[in-house]
């Protein structure tokens, strides 16, 4: 199965609706604000002056942020409809950021350039069948003593909605919307692939990274599952019997070796 040519149809699709909708207020961004959460801000921290290379960055609006706060920064996406809005968004802010249309495995075979940061967050690892890979592209696209830092959404959200927890080799194969209004919009089918905590920070272990810091979070700046209730000064929460649920995870790991 062609699960590229899929997964960059749908995705061009999910980015022109993407482009109009409130969750991702390309206006207000426009006009100066930040596409990035507290989690990330605190976890990353100063980025001034650094190379940060940023995995499967949608239609960029991460990436500038980054760019704002003055980090070097470069993007990947498989999508090259989300790649064209970064670099029209880049200019229109006249911003020096690079966007680069790929699979991020490709790009790891052709990438010759060191980063001092590596990010990637929110919604990223499912669309991904090998994380061996996905590690090996991080750790060599990283300087030694550069920090990769991952936001995730929870896997345990994933299995109360049905799907595996656990890594399965046959990937789910489903005709979905997408995760913001208007989101039979974007109706496709997509290819995703399940990814335990243990694969994903095995993964990064194998590669030859260090992880420094890595933790669970019971709210989520976004309101893109069913059943989530907004607490007000933190974000949306799910509750399981009663009990939160597990919604995000972040990761900081370091390369410590060439
Ligand atoms: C949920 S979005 C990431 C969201 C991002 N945090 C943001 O700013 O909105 C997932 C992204 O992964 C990209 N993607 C999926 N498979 C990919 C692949 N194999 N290589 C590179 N990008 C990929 C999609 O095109 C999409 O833009």
């Amino acid at each position: 199965m062609d699960y590229l040519s899929i997964n960059k149809q749908a995705w061009d699709k999910r980015t022109k609706v993407h482009l109009g909708s409130k969750f991702y207020d390309v206006k207000a961004f426009k006009e100066g604000e930040s596409s990035l959460n507290t989690v990330e801000l605190e976890q990353v921290g100063n980025v001034e002056g650094k190379k940060l290379l940023h995995l499967q960055c949608h239609f960029g609006q991460d990436t500038l942020s980054w760019a704002r706060k003055g980090a070097k920064v470069t993007g990947v996406d498989l999508s090259t409809e989300a790649i064209e809005q970064a670099n029209k968004l880049n200019s229109a802010l006249g911003l020096d950021a690079t966007f680069v249309a790929n699979d991020i495995y490709q790009f790891g075979h052709e990438n010759i350039e060191k980063f001092d940061i590596v990010f990637t967050s929110y919604g990223v690892l499912c669309w991904l069948p090998d994380l061996s890979q996905w590690a090996k592209t991080i750790a060599d696209s990283l300087a030694v003593g550069g920090e990769f830092h991952l936001v995730e959404f929870h896997t345990f959200n994933d299995l109360l909605s049905g799907y595996s927890y656990f890594p399965r080799p046959e990937p789910d194969v489903e005709i979905e919307g997408t995760y913001t209004e208007n989101c039979d919009g974007a109706k496709s089918t997509v290819v995703t692939w399940a990814h335990s905590l243990s694969e994903v920070i095995n993964a990064l272990i194998s590669a030859g990274l260090s992880i420094d810091h890595f933790k669970e979070y019971p709210y989520s700046p976004y309101n893109s599952f069913e059943d989530l209730e907004y607490v007000p000064g933190q974000g949306y929460q799910m509750l399981h019997k009663g009990q939160q649920v597990p919604l995000l995870y972040a990761i900081k790991a370091r390369k410590i070796v060439a």
